[in-house]
């Protein structure tokens, strides 16, 4: 049983209502699809935290008054967490804990070691913006959204098909950011508003009205997305550098496999993940992604985490008291490591962002 439903970009108690005139049908319909009644289900697992209040209120209300008519455990889901645990659903056998890893979406970007279903550390997060944001601003002020082929598709997936179609990815220059803390905190606003400016000093020197198509529009996607990219490695690498210093996967004989899982909507980005597994592979990490359509906001991921948790801790559901579980705007990891990430000052040897020419989309 899941309850996750989405509606990017539009205004809060508008995404409300259509929580409010949708949950019911949703339901019903993805039990009638599923050939079941609520009766068959063992529990009810809803994303409670963190998020837009809301429409987080919305899908708790229903599945309390679900859990209680049918007197279901009620399995409270934490949205992050959701998304990191998604890939052991499609490998399973290979994904065990413990892992590091990467969420980036239009909402956030952090990087956090998981040892368990409930046992999340973050090593680092995003001070300002996500990638998946910079790209959805970027390609609507190049124009990208205007073209007919991109009318159904997001920012992050328009700047990606655009960025394979470039004759010159160094026509434009895009800043590192943050490159000089030994850290794994991520900021996008410097590349957000170095892409603002390129596109109106373009927009003035070709006299072009805004939302127009730039010229070298592919080139711009190509730069863009190899900055963004390299940002995201390196604090990446520098994570996975850490969890070696910590001996996270355990040392010698007894050491683990390394896994690296990355997801998000912009795990969707086949330069992206690429880029991340090429790195990984380098310190002897596998990297693993959902597949694409569980990349980005789903219900299964609600239902999958919940199905995780219950196998678990079966118990502790039972024994719940549905009245205490509260919709949260937020809520922290079980530990915060950003400190200690600082104080390890782990100076890194950067792997360079491969070339965007060999790169081929995967279909899933
Ligand atoms: O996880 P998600 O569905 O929702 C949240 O924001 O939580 O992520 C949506 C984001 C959008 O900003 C979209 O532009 C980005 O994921 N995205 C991509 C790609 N497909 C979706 N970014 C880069 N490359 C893609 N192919
Ligand atoms: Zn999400």
């Amino acid at each position: 049983m899941f309850s996750s439903l989405r509606y990017g970009g539009i205004n809060p108690p508008i995404a409300q209502e259509f929580h409010r005139q949708n949950i019911e049908s949703v339901v019903a319909d993805c039990l009638s699809r599923a050939k079941m009644t609520v009766n068959d289900v063992d529990a009810i697992a809803v994303a409670s935290r963190p998020g837009l209040l809301m429409s987080l209120v919305v899908g708790l209300r229903y599945a309390k008054h679900l859990a209680r008519k049918y007197s279901k455990p009620l399995i409270p889901i934490h949205h992050m967490e959701a998304h990191a645990l998604m890939a052991r659903l499609e490998h399973r056998s290979e994904l065990n804990f413990p892992f590091l890893c990467l969420l980036a979406s239009g909402g956030h970007c952090l990087l956090a070691m998981v040892k368990s279903v409930n046992d999340f550390s973050l090593l680092g997060e995003a001070l300002d913006g996500s990638p998946g944001e910079c790209f959805d601003k970027a390609a609507r002020a190049i124009g990208l959204m205007n073209l007919p082929e991109y009318s159904e598709s997001s920012g992050g997936r328009a700047i990606e098909l655009e960025a394979y179609k470039a004759t010159n990815v160094n026509r434009f220059a895009f800043p590192s950011p943050m490159s000089d803390g030994r850290n794994c905190q991520f900021s996008f606003s410097g590349l957000k508003s170095a892409a603002i400016t390129i596109v109106q000093d373009l927009q003035k020197s070709s006299q072009i009205e805004p939302g127009q198509l730039i010229p070298y529009h592919e080139d711009f996607c190509a730069g863009f997305l190899r900055a963004t990219t390299k940002h995201i490695m390196r604090k990446t690498q520098r994570a996975i550098q850490y969890c070696e210093r910590k001996g996270f996967f355990g040392f010698g004989a007894n050491a683990k496999s390394r896994s690296l899982v990355f997801s998000g909507g912009v795990a969707c980005n086949d330069f992206i993940f690429r880029a991340m597994s090429e790195m990984a592979s380098e310190f002897g990490y596998k990297t693993f992604r959902p597949s694409k359509r569980l990349c980005t906001d789903n219900g299964v991921m609600i239902a999958w985490n919940g199905i995780e948790r219950w196998i678990d801790n079966e118990q502790l559901y039972r024994e719940l008291d549905i009245d205490s579980v509260t919709a949260l705007d937020r809520e922290p990891f079980k530990t915060n490591l950003i400190d200690d990430v600082e104080r390890k000052n782990i100076q890194c040897s950067w792997l360079k962002v491969p070339s965007m020419q060999s790169n081929t989309l995967v279909q899933t």
